[in-house]
């Protein structure tokens, strides 16, 4: 009787919205297909584990953790600042960038109000958009599947709350220079919040520069999320950080839900940014492994949206569920788009050979 009872009464923003889809675990794959050494390259992680300081940071921060953190994060903050060269009112950190993003809709997106993204990105903008039951405006890629910026300067109107802009986009892996930003923001009224997410800002070439020195002292509108959880490998620690004009700061400071970024997770950002020599020879390595697998794919007759992050994009269009299937039926787990392309993470050089074999095993059979 009971069980026939509907249980509460969830806002039906809430009710209609559709969860965010995480990538398959490795482990899920080997029981679907009964297979074992199935290898994940679904969701843009590191493949190598947090290196020796963060490991010890965190398991020492691990003895106070009887205490509350520091919920205003203030070394982590002081830490960022000297780092960044920018002003220590202008930074937060937050429960990994996706939690800066929710705090930045929790700020600024009433019901009803506009979320202006290019489309596809990062799954969360529309999850988000409907959580606040706002309206997603979504605006068209390219034909290089890069971001048309004429086409979100079109899209952006007076009820406009947002814009959020991922580059390197997730999951095509194109690149917006801040060149071109500035043309966009110069058209834009600053009562809209230009979100920059530079999840990927550690992978990016640096010739389509730097949002944080070149763009925040100009628009007081923008704000750029950056994260520890990608070059850093600290994923499964949640931490991020945004750097902005004082005033919006201070406003998604608000919203930041208590003690939401852990003790261990500050002390990782701390010794992160410590080891920033040693995490920037792990991302040369997986900007080696990325040329070289782009350059296999192409001789391979690949042809590849540009690729500025630590994963490739397959734009197979209506193939991408067949392609996607045979290479997890084979252990090798990737992100699929239905329809539209697979996206593949920047492994190993021992990983990135696997998916390589895999896809020309998969190619030749289909
Ligand atoms: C574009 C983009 N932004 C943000 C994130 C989230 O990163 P974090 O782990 O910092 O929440 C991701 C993760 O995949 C991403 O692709």
């Amino acid at each position: 009787m009971n069980a026939m009872r509907a249980v509460g009464r969830p806002r039906p923003a809430v009710e209609h919205m559709p969860a965010y889809r995480p990538g398959k675990a490795a482990a899920q794959a080997e029981a679907e297909h009964g297979i074992t050494n199935a290898i994940k390259l679904a969701s843009n992680e590191n493949p190598l584990p947090p290196i020796d300081s963060i490991v010890a940071a965190v398991t020492a921060a691990a003895f106070g953790a009887n205490r509350y953190a520091d919920h205003r994060a203030t070394a982590v903050r002081e830490r960022l600042s000297s780092w960044l060269d920018v002003g220590v009112e202008h930074i937060t950190v937050g429960s990994g960038s996706v939690g800066l993003l929710q705090q930045l809709f929790l700020t600024y997106v009433d019901p009803g109000d506009e979320v202006v993204y290019p489309w596809r990105s990062f799954e969360v903008y529309p999850v988000y958009t409907q959580l606040m039951a706002g309206v997603g405006v979504a605006t068209p890629l390219n034909a290089d599947h890069a971001f048309d910026l004429a086409a979100v300067a079109a899209a952006v109107t007076d009820r406009t709350k947002l814009v959020l802009l991922a580059t390197p986009n997730n999951p095509t892996g194109t690149a917006l220079s801040t060149t071109d930003v500035a043309t966009l923001l110069d058209g834009i009224s600053p009562a809209t919040i230009v979100v920059i997410d530079e999840a990927y800002r550690e992978f990016l070439d640096p010739s389509f520069g730097d949002p944080v020195s070149e763009l925040v002292p100009r628009y007081r509108n923008v704000v750029v999320t950056r994260t520890f959880s990608k070059a850093q490998g600290m994923a499964g620690i949640r931490v991020g950080y945004a750097i902005g004009d004082p005033d919006v700061i201070a406003s998604i400071d608000k919203t930041l839900f208590p003690f939401a970024v852990s003790a261990l997770a500050q002390a990782a950002a701390i010794a992160a940014i410590d080891a920033e020599a040693e995490i920037g020879e792990r991302v040369a390595n997986i900007l080696s492994e990325r040329a070289r697998v782009i350059a296999e794919l192409g001789n391979a007759g690949w042809k590849l949206p540009d690729a500025q992050a630590n994963f490739v994009y397959l734009p197979i269009g209506e193939r991408a569920d067949d392609i996607y299937l045979g290479l997890e039926q084979r252990g090798v787990v990737t992100r699929p788009f239905p329809n539209e392309g697979i996206r593949v993470t920047i492994s190993t050089p021992e990983e990135n050979n696997r998916f390589l074999d895999t896809l020309a095993e998969v190619m030749a059979s289909s």
